[in-house]
């Protein structure tokens, strides 16, 4: 039998969960400081109102509607809404594919903050009291060099274990049992512990007396004062874009999965909103407040360019420890700070891995626990790489994949699929089905036309400014070539065997109907 979310409030909490990830305490105030600080939140606001709301109504309507035909991934219900079209099921492979690819990294990324927490408490790092010797810490850690803090990986190998096991076992437990029970648990806790941490922020004043410009005030001011002239490059646009796309997870195939557990009178449009609401108060209010003001506060204006630079890793694993080992309570801060990301990001990793665990479900007729083993088997393999290759660029490749193409590919071809194949007044009608909120009339136009315009436009100037560089690998080294090569023959090995697998499963349907046809 199908699965089905347990209560409204705890699919808001999954769907929030999914969201509010490493995407909005390290991502989001690295892309803003670096594009334009406070102008950043126009092309942000644009990007949320035009791409992000509406693909996330998209994404929440099309999964309940294919839920309703027993298919709870994209091959499934985008064949459900064109089915006319052969093809189009291998389209929505992209939509298991990409969030695989995610959480191949990005769960080993999770585990060194289940590491880090231990460490602040265990004092591990506490000897390692300047950036330099705080990244000695950090690449030793992830098997980049050989130290005192740490030689070899096996440190880093048993975080990984643990937080691997977890991932399954939540899993294992299911949608209702398993991955809402964790949500409803762990977003409102990391929510206290940001809350606890912004607010001690707050109050951190003028850290040191000798340097009276360097306070808190002004690294607010760092972060948000606008530098309009960014606005000119298409680089802010993108940069803007790509950031909703990925805080909202959108785009990735997560949300249609979890929307297809709804029934049918689920109210889509307010519970949609809601999950957004969450993530942006997450986004820019608390993971606006933490990094960037507190670096600025504690390093001054010279420093913290250098620092913001370095991006996300740096400022969330170097500089964060060090500025808590300078305050009062810092073990406790630090240990909040490091729990609080590992929570956010297994809510999110889980997300990613439900696509893939329903596939084996629904168009294989696994029982859920074959299909978590067989997950967990095939993803353990694949997140080796990602795992012995990090320092020779395998993660970075991932996430240009995972965590960028697809997300926009995937997302354009939602948006064309549910306005001009499935028809807007039919998915008009289907989105307010049990709604509780009445969507204005011109969002009607904004997503037929506005969104996929929108989404065609950024996927030009992104192949034309990073993705054809990328994929002609200007930007990795000879060294690293053949390793950035083998990566993209096992990614598409990996999509031409899902591609096979959606074949298989429909091949083995149809003679089944002919079967019971007959
Ligand atoms: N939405 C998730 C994040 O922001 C993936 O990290």
């Amino acid at each position: 039998m199908k699965q089905s979310w347990g209560s409204r409030l705890g699919v808001i909490m999954a769907v929030a969960g999914s969201a509010v990830g490493l995407g909005n305490f390290l991502r989001f105030p690295v892309q803003a400081a670096q594009n334009g600080g406070g102008a950043f939140m126009i092309p942000y606001f644009v990007a949320l109102l035009l791409l992000g709301i509406p693909l996330m109504w998209i994404e929440w309507t099309l999964g309940r509607y294919g839920g309703g035909f027993e298919h709870s991934t994209a091959p499934g219900i985008f064949h459900s809404t064109w089915k006319k079209n052969r093809f189009i099921r291998y389209f929505g492979v992209i939509g298991i594919f990409g969030p695989l690819v995610i959480f191949i990294y990005y769960t080993y990324i999770e585990s060194w903050l289940l590491a880090y927490s231990y460490f602040a408490l265990s004092g591990k790092y506490a000897t390692a009291t300047s950036q330099e010797t705080m990244k000695a810490f950090l690449s030793a850690f992830q098997g980049l060099q050989n130290n005192e803090y740490f030689t070899g990986l096996g440190s880093a190998y048993f975080f990984f274990l643990i937080t691997f096991i977890m991932n399954i076992w939540i899993l294992y437990y299911g949608i209702k049992g398993g991955i809402e029970k964790l949500c409803k648990i762990a977003l409102p806790m990391l929510f206290v512990f940001a809350l606890v941490i912004v607010l001690r922020v707050l109050f951190l004043g003028t850290p040191d007396p000798a340097q009276p410009d360097w306070n808190i005030a002004k690294g607010f001011g760092y972060l948000w004062n606008p530098d309009f002239s960014a606005l000119k490059s298409a680089k802010t646009w993108l940069a803007a874009a790509g950031q909703i796309f990925f805080t909202l997870s959108v785009g990735i195939g997560v949300i249609l999965t979890y929307a297809s557990y709804l029934k049918k009178e689920d109210d889509v449009v307010l519970n949609g909103l809601t999950a957004v609401g969450t993530n942006e108060v997450a986004e820019v209010i608390l993971g606006g407040s933490i990094i960037i003001p507190v670096a600025f506060a504690f390093f001054g204006p010279v420093d913290i360019l250098a620092i913001a630079k370095g991006g996300s890793f740096n400022l969330g694993f170097v500089t964060m420890p060090l500025i808590f080992g300078k305050i009062p309570l810092g073990v406790i801060l630090a240990f909040l700070w490091f729990m609080l990301l590992f929570l956010a990001g297994i809510t999110s990793s889980v997300s990613l891995a439900q696509p893939a665990v329903a596939f084996l479900e629904d168009e294989f007729r696994f029982n859920r626990k074959k299909a978590v083993l067989i997950f967990g088997v095939a993803t353990f393999i694949l997140c080796q790489p990602a795992i012995f290759g990090l320092g020779k660029g395998v993660v970075d490749e991932l996430d240009f994949w995972g965590g960028t193409f697809c997300l926009v590919l995937f997302g354009t071809i939602e948006a064309f699929l549910f306005s001009w194949i499935f028809g807007l007044e039919k998915a008009w009608a289907e989105m307010h089905q049990g709604a509780d909120l009445k969507i204005p009339g011109f969002y009607k136009f904004v997503i037929k036309y506005i969104t996929p315009l929108f989404l065609i436009t950024i996927l030009g100037f992104w192949l034309g400014q990073e993705g054809i560089p990328t994929i002609l690998m200007k930007n990795v080294s000879p060294a690293n070539k053949p390793v950035v090569l083998a990566v993209r023959l096992l990614l598409l090995a990996l999509f031409m065997g899902l591609a096979l697998a959606v074949r298989f499963a429909w091949k083995k349907r149809k003679t089944g109907v002919e079967r019971e046809g007959t």
